[in-house]
């Protein structure tokens, strides 16, 4: 398949990596990426590590790759991808009209797990956004994914949302994209495990006024301190704006999934052991794990600091939905600003399940 050439844009240092080996990656690394950019200027998909979780990118010029995106996932065409590209000196080529407190963000944050929904410029094609007016940005912190971007070239960008099946639990490996996805998806590249596990923060702007539109690796209060002001958390963004990671029920397990305040989970374990039900019980109260409690129960302790649990809680809901329990009864995570990511995750997770306390 051939693309139209766009006009060259002022691409900055990107241009200069573009030609360099990046020291960091293997021979063979470097020999992958050359292939999945055939693959991406043939039209193909490729997965791709972050360090938020793996991407399923597509050229964003292609029209066909970009329908095979939404295809592959089952996500319907109105829901908009984030656009990824290499550079800030790029960002002015992507969107327009950007605020003080846009630039403030991305130059201190990028690379970086943070997508700033910007006004779009004509360069992004309409069927990224899902025909919004908007674009979600961002530049990816994963040695792999810049190298892409980087051999890509400037001209272009990737679209990608994160590499699952749409409403299902993000892939923070490779093989957990080989799950999801299967022959479905041309390539994939394999970075490892994620470093930070959620995805990104998002943020929207009305002039210079930020809104949180979804919690994610970085977190509130770093924004804050950075832009030195507050930031609303949009509680109607659920509702008004087209896009599955704002949806309710999203990043959910097969497996009924029930949120349980600390002071109740001992007793709902016994009521869930009465009933004769199998279940593991994930905590972060509780320091270690008891692979069985009884023969229907499993306890798993997660990380009590909300970092270490966020790069494990994805990997974790995986493991044990795979194993065919009957529930899985998750503590409540505490009730503060560092939990909120996960608190949100959660909450969407056991979405379906009419137990659910938190909600
Ligand atoms: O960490 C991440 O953000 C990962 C990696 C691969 O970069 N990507 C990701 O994409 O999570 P996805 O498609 O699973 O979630 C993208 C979210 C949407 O759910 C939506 O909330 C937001 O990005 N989004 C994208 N464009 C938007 C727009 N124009 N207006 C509002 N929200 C938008
Ligand atoms: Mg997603």
């Amino acid at each position: 398949m051939t693309k139209e050439k766009k006009p060259q844009i002022d691409a900055g240092n990107s241009t200069v990596l573009q030609s360099m080996p990046n020291p960091a990656l293997s021979p063979e690394q470097q020999q992958q990426i050359a292939a999945a950019v055939k693959q991406l200027q043939a039209g193909g998909t490729v997965a791709f590590p972050t360090e938020t979780v793996y991407g399923l990118g597509a050229d964003i010029a292609i029209p066909s790759a970009i329908r095979q995106i939404y295809e592959t996932k089952g996500r319907p065409a109105d829901h908009p991808l984030i656009v990824h590209f290499a550079h800030i000196s790029q960002l002015t080529h992507w969107a327009k009209e950007i605020p003080e407190s846009a630039w403030k963000l991305a130059t201190h944050f990028w690379p970086g797990p943070l997508t700033l929904i910007l006004k779009r410029s004509q360069h992004v094609p309409q069927y990224v956004t899902g025909g919004q007016s908007t674009v979600g940005l961002r530049i990816p912190d994963h040695p792999i994914a810049l190298a892409l971007l980087n051999a890509l070239g400037a001209e272009t960008a990737l679209a990608a949302p994160s590499a699952n099946r749409f409403g299902r639990i993000s892939p923070t490996t490779a093989a957990h994209v080989q799950d999801e996805l299967g022959k479905n998806v041309n390539m994939v590249l394999d970075g490892g495990a994620c470093q930070v596990g959620l995805e990104s923060t998002i943020v929207s702007f009305d002039d210079d006024a930020v809104s949180l539109l979804r919690p994610g690796g970085i977190p509130l209060s770093a924004l804050e301190t950075v832009l030195n002001d507050k930031i609303t958390i949009n509680n109607h963004y659920k509702t008004t704006i087209r896009a599955p990671g704002t949806l309710n029920s999203h990043y959910a397990p097969a497996t009924p999934l029930e949120i349980c305040p600390t002071q109740t989970i001992c007793q709902r374990t016994r009521e869930l052991e009465a009933q004769n039900l199998c279940a593991a019980v994930i905590t972060w109260s509780v320091a270690k794990s008891n692979p069985m409690i009884n023969k229907n129960i499993v306890q798993f302790a997660m990380p009590q600091e909300p970092i270490a649990y966020g790069i494990q809680l994805y990997a974790t809901l995986r493991r044990f939905d795979q194993k065919g329990f009957d529930r899985l009864l998750v503590e409540a995570p505490p009730d503060n600003a560092a939990w909120l990511a996960i608190t949100d995750r959660f909450q969407r997770a056991s979405h379906n399940n009419t137990n659910n306390e938190l909600k």
